[in-house]
């Protein structure tokens, strides 16, 4: 099992209401193909943590790296895993990334750096970038 991370830009005219209705729609997608993961929202980026089988997580990353709802896509990781940190969600949706919240179900003292991957590039700012945007 791989676990595949992102970052990108939002598309600007993509509001919170088409972006739950997105990540509802990728949840139905995802369950049938063994995919879980999280998608991080801070009113400007997005992160996502793709887990799920090499064979089906991949085609799912470069068709989401051509979406036109957000842009610049910077993968951050790519990597074995043995525990699914997202077990039970097709893919969930988090409004910015308040400690501890990023990953609630960590186990294996490797996957704890996904936590703080989480907390680097989101703890910044994310209640300005929410007032301003949104
Ligand atoms: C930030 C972001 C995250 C996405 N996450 C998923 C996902 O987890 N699963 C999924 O099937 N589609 C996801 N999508 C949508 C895909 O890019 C794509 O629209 C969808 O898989 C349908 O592809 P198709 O129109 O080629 O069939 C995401 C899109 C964006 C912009």
């Amino acid at each position: 099992m791989h676990r595949l991370v992102y970052f990108s830009n939002v598309s600007l005219d993509l509001n919170l209401f088409a972006i739950e209705a997105m990540v509802e729609q990728a949840a139905e997608r995802n369950r049938p193909l063994s995919i879980s993961g999280a998608l991080h929202y801070n009113g400007l980026n997005f992160l996502q943590i793709l887990e799920g089988p090499h064979q089906t997580l991949t085609p799912l990353y470069l068709r989401i790296r051509k979406d036109p709802r957000h842009s610049g896509v910077v993968k951050l990781a790519h990597e074995h895993i043995s525990i699914r940190s997202y077990p039970d969600w097709g893919m969930k949706l988090f409004r910015g990334a308040p400690k501890g919240v990023g990953a609630p179900r960590e186990k294996a003292p490797r996957e704890g750096d996904l936590s703080a991957m989480i907390d680097a590039f989101f703890g910044f700012g994310h209640a300005t970038a929410f007032a301003q945007m949104r």
